[in-house]
């Protein structure tokens, strides 16, 4: 499986900090596949947007991860970026994460994510904090594996995989 990672960040696109949570990412996806593009980018509509499209059009990753952007704060759009460029909405994997984590933390309901799917590549957007990173992954990792299969057009039943 190939992965893209987004950092969405005005402070970690300066250079003030550093990129935590796409590091975080990285490192928790290596169980099911590479990250075979990576980019961090800064909370700038347009520039969230191309960041997605490149990865999804040119890279062809299976999945596009984005970190960060996706709260209440002003300079917030990582989810009006992505909704610019999907082609189709997977609410059920943004609803999930956010129900599994609002048991962890209310704070939950301030993330305002989305997933879809552009073209063959599935964009999930995460909140931006390492803990946030953690916590999402874990409730979306386990059916990657049969939403990028189903994607790529191979698997005609989901049979016996439930
Ligand atoms: N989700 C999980 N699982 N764990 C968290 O700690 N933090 C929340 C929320 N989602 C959190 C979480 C907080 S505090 C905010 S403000 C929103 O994600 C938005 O985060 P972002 O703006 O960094 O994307």
């Amino acid at each position: 499986m190939k992965f893209g990672v987004i950092c969405v960040s005005d402070r970690c696109s300066q250079g003030v900090c550093e990129d935590k949570s796409g590091k975080l990412i990285k490192e928790i996806v290596s169980s099911l596949g590479e990250t075979a593009a990576y980019t961090v980018v800064p909370d700038e509509a347009d520039l969230i947007s191309q960041a997605i499209i490149t990865m999804c059009d040119t890279d062809k990753v299976d999945v596009v991860l984005t970190t960060g952007g996706t709260g209440f704060s002003p300079r917030d759009v990582t989810p009006e970026a992505t909704l610019a460029v999907i082609e189709k909405q997977a609410p059920g994997i943004s609803e999930a994460i956010r129900q599994k984590s609002f048991e962890i933390t209310p704070m939950a309901m301030l993330s305002r994510a989305v997933s879809g799917i552009r073209k063959s590549t599935l964009v999930i957007n995460l909140p931006g904090s390492p803990k946030a990173v953690k916590e999402s992954l874990s409730v979306v990792l386990p059916v990657l594996p049969h939403a990028v299969e189903t994607l790529s057009g191979k698997t005609v039943s989901c049979g016996g995989n439930y």
